[in-house]
């Protein structure tokens, strides 16, 4: 590619290869063809199959090898040899060669990732469609065997129809939320088709699937492989009985490992229902042990809407794409129908700053007027994009799913209002919960200090560690808890660099602060800048990093108070103490002294005692 033109590499950049030749900027056409022929071979190959040995004036194997030091027969490589190596390479088998890429790097994760996969789409079709959604998780053991598993989902969700069914679970890039800028867990259509692949690979059984759409439709069964060559399915369905109205259950057998405790599927499900406690979700374990989770909110999260793309967020290849497919016929019109926030007046400066006429027909821009307009786009100021596209949790569902699921002593949480990153619309949440009840102290109306009741649960160890270790980091992205990668990502560095002495808590250099409390972060955005397609960590954007710090400071500042009153009662209950052993003592000088009576002792036993505690009150 290097010889080529900028604007070529651009479009060979673009990952959609959809991007037919008739759509594509009609720019400076016969380099356009040329990229057809000598670009990235992701389209069909015409004529002979790259791999068919052809040619007669292909190179012959030298004789002899007279290279100075190659002692084996080494064929000798050149561009017509290399040709015959080139081949398409399809995104499934692009992904099962690279499984690492989509969280399935150890059986012990895969497991995870595909309840999480699962668990993600039925989530999010369960609110697209505004039903509370109640949810059914279940893994299983295949026979005896300890490395091989059933995970079946079922949701109370829309259902999907009949035509969709086979491509969603078994291609990959194949979805519908990739091209919509509105808060969704999905993003890029290669979530559950990934998992019913790997399971695939492991264990060679199909995906199963029920679905029913709607009261009235019959519910239908499959069972879907994936073509890895083509990125195709091949499945077979017949119509079934299903108790339900509506709704889907995947079924997908895997090699996995399963295990308690830290990122277990256990916790990543709990984690959930702390950030969505607006859901019911039933569990049933490999020992068929069930937990509940019970909603604390009959509540629906916001509906989020759709949004265009703001100019702001827009690189030069994406724009280069979106001007070969528009059929606007002004270059104003375009910036004005493809873009949120663009009206006439912002067009036309945009236009004036870029040097191009606003009525130029926007198929007649040269790459060079189009990068123009995108370096015009960045030195324009344009309003900030609607942000009723995401919908962040609230401070009072944090807490309450907080409350729900880890037991504390304090809670507190942030919701910063939604600011942009390049153009795209995120908020920062915070929680906060503090103290294991039992090791906390509390004081009375009247000034007494006493100790607030333990009610420890199993359950409860999982979340918040203990009062010497370091605090649990609980991460979000739009709903869905980030298990793995935490070092890497950029809430952990937020958390990292807050100075948590400010707040009261001890924090070694360049680690997590200490203290009995779980930090629970949550980002909301259109598009989750993750660093990798499986989702486990954020992107460090300055402005994301920034937001994150005015969070965790607000947070931060609310328990510092909570932690230093906390502080001082401790020093008080140990002062009170002290005094307490004393007070019998005076009582019996006092007794002899004055020559009181049992009665009249008593009395000032109990008066001493309330001097103490009232003057003492804090
Ligand atoms: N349980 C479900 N109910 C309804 N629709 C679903 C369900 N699971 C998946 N889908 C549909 O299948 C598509 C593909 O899912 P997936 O491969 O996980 O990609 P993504 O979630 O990133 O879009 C989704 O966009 C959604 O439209
Ligand atoms: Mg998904």
């Amino acid at each position: 590619m290097s010889n080529q033109t900028g604007q070529q590499t651009l479009f060979a950049d673009i990952p959609d290869t959809n991007m037919s030749a008739e759509k594509a900027p009609k720019i400076k056409e016969p380099k356009i063809k040329e990229s057809k022929a000598k670009g990235p071979k992701l389209k069909e190959p015409k004529g002979k199959e790259p791999d068919e040995p052809t040619e007669p004036d292909e190179p012959k194997e030298p004789s002899e090898p007279k290279q100075k030091g190659s002692k084996a027969k080494l064929a000798v490589v050149n561009a017509e040899s290399m040709a015959k190596k080139q081949r398409e390479i399809s995104v499934s088998e692009f992904f099962t060669k690279n499984r690492h890429l989509l969280g399935f790097d150890s059986p012990r994760k895969a497991l995870l990732t595909a309840v999480k996969e699962a668990i993600d789409n039925s989530l999010d079709a369960c609110e697209e469609a505004r039903i509370l959604p109640d949810l059914k998780v279940k893994i299983s053991r295949i026979g005896q065997s300890e490395k091989q598993f059933t995970v079946t989902v079922e949701d109370n969700g829309p259902g999907i129809v009949k035509a969709q069914v086979p491509n969603v679970f078994g291609r990959l890039l194949y979805g519908s939320k990739f091209h919509r800028l509105r808060q969704s867990r999905g993003q890029q259509g290669i979530g559950i088709s990934a998992a019913g692949m790997y399971g695939l690979l492991t264990t060679g059984n199909p995906v199963r699937v029920r679905t029913k759409p709607g009261k009235k439709s019959v519910p239908l069964y499959f069972e879907i492989t994936i073509d890895t060559a083509k990125n195709r399915p091949d499945f077979t369905d017949k119509v079934i009985e299903w108790e339900k109205d509506h709704g889907t259950e995947v079924s997908i057998d895997l090699e996995g490992e399963y295990r308690r405790g830290q990122k277990s599927v256990e916790e990543f499900i709990k984690l959930m229902a702390v950030a969505n406690p607006h859901v019911y979700l039933h569990y049933t374990d490999p020992d068929n042990q069930v937990t509940e989770y019970q909603r604390a909110t009959k509540e629906l999260p916001q509906e989020v809407e759709e949004i265009k793309p703001h100019p702001h967020g827009v690189e030069l290849g994406i724009l280069l794409k979106m001007i070969g497919e528009c059929d606007n016929r002004t270059t104003s019109a375009f910036l004005q129908e493809d873009f949120s926030r663009v009206g006439p007046t912002v067009a036309k400066e945009i236009c004036e700053k870029a040097g191009i006429k606003p009525e130029t027909n926007p198929r007649r821009l040269e790459s060079a007027d189009v990068a123009k307009i995108k370096a015009a786009i960045d030195q324009t100021k344009i309003m900030s994009p609607p942000m009723s596209c995401i919908a962040p949790i609230g401070e009072d569902l944090i807490i309450a799913g907080l409350k729900k699921e880890v037991e504390a002593d304090f809670y507190v949480a942030t919701s910063r209002k939604p600011v942009v990153y390049r153009g795209h619309p995120f908020a920062i949440e915070v929680g906060i919960a503090y103290g294991k009840p039992g090791d906390t102290l509390h004081m009375t109306e009247t000034g007494k200090i006493v100790e607030v009741a333990k009610k420890k649960t199993e359950s409860d160890e999982v979340l918040m560690g203990a009062a010497d270790e370091p605090v649990r980091l609980i991460r979000f992205a739009n709903r869905v808890p980030l298990v793995f990668q935490q070092s890497a990502c950029a809430i952990s560095k937020a958390v990292i660099n807050c100075n948590w002495k400010n707040y009261g808590l001890q924090q070694p250099r360049g680690a997590l602060p200490i203290g009995p409390m779980v930090i629970f972060v949550h980002i909301a955005s259109v598009w989750v800048p993750f660093t990798s397609e499986s989702k486990e960590a954020i992107a460090s954007y300055d402005e994301i990093l920034e937001e994150l710090r005015l969070a965790l400071m607000e947070a931060g500042r609310k328990l510092g108070i909570h932690v230093r009153k906390g502080r001082k009662l401790a020093g008080e209950f140990k002062k009170r103490n002290y005094i307490e052993t004393y007070i019998p003592h005076l009582v019996i000088a006092l007794k002899d002294i004055l020559k009181l009576d049992e009665k009249e002792a008593q009395k000032a036993r109990d008066n001493l005692t309330n001097v103490l505690e009232k003057s003492r009150k804090l």
